[in-house]
């Protein structure tokens, strides 16, 4: 039975730069899943991890994925041989090795596929530059070196803990294969105590923190179509619907002067905030004027649902985005048309106990029932998936706090995020497991969006946390 893990402790700090450069070699795979073009990166990529998780010790494989069999992205699934002294649990580590498209791509700094490793400057620290650096890739890479380190260390793959990995290639476009493949594979998945994912970030730099809870998401589109043709908008104007003007008049009748979302029932289910949970969340510092700052906004920007404060307006609280408008002249100068159609991108993030398909059932009444005289809707469901929130006080996430503070010397902060993560919420609503999020980004690194980045700090204390959790695992009994 392993006592501590200093000898992979001490691994990982001295194989540092070997650890970085795998992650800049896996980062050089463009495994970008929404784009079919990109469909052998995709291949690459999950292959590439599976041949570092055999390495470790693991018995890996990529399995297909999609209906018709293999029309979806592969996904790894690996998995480990426990010492036979071992009756800890058994763990579930998720990530997902797909990134998110590049462009905007002459916003970057460098090429988004050619990662590179900058020198600390002001605030920011030293970093590795490149899509997936943070979202997934550098943060699935800790556990990866963290299981290296410990097999190398020990001679034992996870210091002789019991792991199942599962990386998927499809969770930035929507995770639309994941679902049969759970369904498929409930009985392997089932085995696990619970679910690990490293993909959500700290409090802040050098502010570790354990999130118990993500948010779900459902996405719908919605086209407003009037005439069957573009018209000239001196002739027409004024006489028939413009579908933008209606579409617009629509869509801003989504809340009400409180801000809170107009759709009959949406409120359905969502757990109220306890007066404990508000104020432990008061006493996490979160400093609102800073975060506005970082985004280039002033302290009155502060805006949401009325009677929460903006940190529970993001853990606790569903919203409502428009993500997206297209209609109309968009080119260059001055077009005076009437368009024939007018479409919206639509997303809810949700929070338990609300019903993700139920809400966009109801949101494509709601628009229904706002039909402009005249006018047809066109509706698109993209999907979504159920918010997940995980107990507080389980022996599985305690060994994670111990291990995150034995690794980093701070204790976590346990935090909630506004993001979504679909996979937490389906393992709990088809095999009852919950999922802990132990994840290392930071709020500035740029996750989807040109330079995205990760900074070396949180690689390592990630890393090191990984490693100290399994040999913490061994202490867990009874779960
Ligand atoms: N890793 C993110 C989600 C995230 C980021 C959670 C930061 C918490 C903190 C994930 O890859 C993601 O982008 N999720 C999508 C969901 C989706 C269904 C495409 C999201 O939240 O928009
Ligand atoms: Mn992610
Ligand atoms: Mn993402």
């Amino acid at each position: 039975m392993p006592t501590d893990t200093n000898a992979a402790q001490d691994w990982l700090t001295t194989n540092e730069s070997a650890s970085i450069d795998r992650l800049m070699d896996w980062l050089r795979i463009p495994s970008v899943s929404t784009d079919p073009a990109f469909d052998k990166d995709c291949r690459a990529a999950a292959q590439w991890a599976s041949d570092h998780l055999t390495k470790s010790g693991f018995t890996s494989r990529l399995l297909p994925t999609g209906d018709p069999e293999d029309s979806g992205k592969p996904i790894v699934l690996a998995t480990n041989e426990p010492d036979p002294d071992y009756n800890g649990p058994h763990i579930l580590f998720y990530g997902h090795y797909d990134v998110q498209p590049a462009d905007p791509l002459e916003l970057w700094e460098s090429p988004p596929f050619e990662p590179v490793r900058k020198p600390a400057e002001g605030a920011i620290g030293e970093r590795i530059v490149a899509r997936g650096a943070c979202d997934d890739k550098g943060q699935v890479m800790m556990f990866l070196e963290a299981m290296r380190a410990l097999s190398e260390t020990t001679g034992k793959p996870a210091a002789g803990a019991k792991y199942t990995v599962l990386l998927e290639g499809e969770e930035e476009s929507g995770s639309v294969n994941l679902e049969r493949f759970v369904e498929k594979h409930k009985d392997t998945l089932s085995q696990c105590d619970v679910c690990v994912i490293s993909d959500t970030g700290m409090l802040g730099r050098g502010k570790p923190a354990i999130t118990y809870g993500v948010r779900g998401l459902a996405y719908i589109e919605a086209t407003l179509i009037a005439p069957d043709q573009d018209l000239h908008s001196g002739l027409w104007g004024g006489k028939v619907p413009n579908p933008i003007n209606e579409l617009t008049k629509v869509l801003a009748q989504l809340w009400d002067s409180d801000r809170k979302v107009t759709i009959p029932n949406f409120y359905d289910g969502v757990r109220e905030l306890t007066n404990e949970e508000r104020e432990a969340w008061k006493n996490l510092g979160v400093n609102e004027a800073e975060a506005l700052k970082g985004i280039g906004l002033p302290p009155e920007a502060s805006v949401g649902e009325s009677g929460f404060s903006f940190i529970e307006r993001e853990w606790a609280r569903p919203t409502c985005d428009i993500n997206g408008i297209i209609a109309g002249y968009t080119g260059h100068g001055a077009k005076t048309v009437i368009p024939s159609k007018a479409t919206a991108k639509v997303s809810f993030r949700l929070v338990d106990d609300q019903d993700h398909e139920q809400i966009a059932k109801n949101a494509f009444k709601w628009f229904e029932d706002r039909t402009p005289p005249g006018c047809t809707w066109e509706f698109i469901n993209h999907g979504g998936g159920a918010p997940a929130t995980c107990a507080t006080d389980s022996p599985i996430l305690n060994a994670a706090r111990r291990a995150i503070a034995e690794a980093t010397g701070t204790e976590p902060a346990m935090i909630k995020s506004g993001g979504s993560i679909p996979v937490a919420g389906l393992l709990k609503s088809t095999m009852n497991l919950e999922t802990i999020f132990m994840g290392f980004g930071l709020e500035d690194d740029r996750v989807h969006s040109p330079n995205e980045k990760f900074e070396l700090d949180c690689f390592r204390s990630g890393a090191k946390s990984h490693a100290a959790f399994a040999a913490a695992l061994w202490s867990v009994t009874g779960s």
